[in-house]
C-alpha cells in the first residue's frame, strides 16, 4: 500500500494516486490463500460456465486466475487505472472474454445481477466507506448454491500501510460473518484465523494472520 499518510476522502482519486505508483506486476498473481479456498470449495465454473464477481479485483491476480478455470469473471475496482491493466492482462493471456473490467465505487454502486461465485481479497482502504455494507450486498449478490469467499487482513506485516496508528485491529473471523447478518439458508462452509508467510518488498518475510470467511447460498455442497 501507499505511504501516504494523509486521510484520504475519496476512493477514485486516492486509489488512482496508488496506482500510478505501483509496479503494473504487482498483483497479478492470484492470492494463496483465495486459491486454496476456491480450489477446495469451488473448483470449477461447471458446465455451461458460471457467473464470478471478484471485488476490489486491484491489477487482477484473482480474477485473471478464476477467468484461466472457466469462469466469467466480472473484475470490480474504483481505479480506472487497475481496471486498464486487467483488461489488458486479460487481452494478453487470451482471457478478454471471460474477463469484464466493472468500474465502480462499491461505496455509491453495486453490479448488477446474481453470480455463482463472489469473491472480495483483501478489500481494505484507508478511506471511509461502509465496508459492511458493502460486504452484506457482496453476500445479496451470490446465487443459489452460490459461494461468497473474503480473504481478509487480522494483523498487518511490519512493512505494511498504516496511516500513521500502530496499533491497527481487526475484527476477527466471527464477527465478520456475523457482520454480514445472513440469517437463514447460509451454510459456512470456512470461518477461521489461518496463518501465513508473508514477503515484504525488500524480500523480508513475517508471519501474518487473515480472516477467511466462505458462506453458501443454500445447501452445503
Ligand atoms: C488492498 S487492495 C487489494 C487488491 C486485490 N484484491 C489484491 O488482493 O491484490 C484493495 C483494492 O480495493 C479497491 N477499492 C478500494 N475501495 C474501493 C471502492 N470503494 N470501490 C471499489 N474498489 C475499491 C482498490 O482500488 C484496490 O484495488
Amino acid at each position: 500500500m501507499s505511504s501516504d499518510t494523509t486521510r484520504a476522502t475519496d476512493s477514485a482519486a486516492f486509489w488512482e494516486n496508488h496506482y500510478a505508483g505501483v509496479d503494473p506486476q504487482w498483483g497479478t498473481r492470484p492470492n494463496a490463500v483465495l486459491v486454496e479456498v476456491v480450489t477446495a470449495l469451488a473448483p470449477g465454473p461447471g458446465v455451461g460456465g458460471g457467473r464470478a464477481l471478484d471485488l476490489g479485483c486491484g491489477h487482477g491476480g484473482d480474477a485473471l486466475w478464476l477467468a484461466s478455470l472457466g469462469w466469467d469473471v466480472t473484475a470490480v475496482d474504483v481505479s480506472a487505472t487497475a481496471l486498464d491493466r486487467v483488461a489488458a492482462g486479460a487481452a494478453g493471456a487470451g482471457l478478454a472474454d471471460r474477463v469484464h473490467p466493472s468500474r465502480h465505487d462499491l461505496a455509491r454502486s453495486f453490479p448488477d445481477g446474481a453470480f455463482d461465485l463472489v469473491t472480495a481479497g483483501y478489500f481494505h482502504t484507508p478511506v471511509e466507506i461502509p465496508r459492511e455494507q458493502v460486504l452484506r450486498r457482496a453476500a445479496e449478490a451470490v446465487a443459489l448454491g452460490g459461494l461468497l469467499v473474503l480473504v481478509e487482513h487480522a494483523s498487518l506485516a511490519p512493512w505494511s500501510w498504516r496511516d500513521g496508528h500502530e496499533d491497527v485491529r481487526f475484527p476477527g473471523p466471527d464477527d465478520v460473518l456475523a457482520s454480514l447478518r445472513l440469517g437463514d439458508g447460509w451454510h459456512t462452509e470456512r470461518c477461521h484465523a489461518p496463518e501465513r508467510t508473508a514477503t515484504g518488498p525488500g524480500g523480508e518475510t513475517a508471519t501474518v494472520t487473515d480472516n477467511v470467511i466462505a458462506v453458501r447460498r443454500g445447501r452445503p455442497a
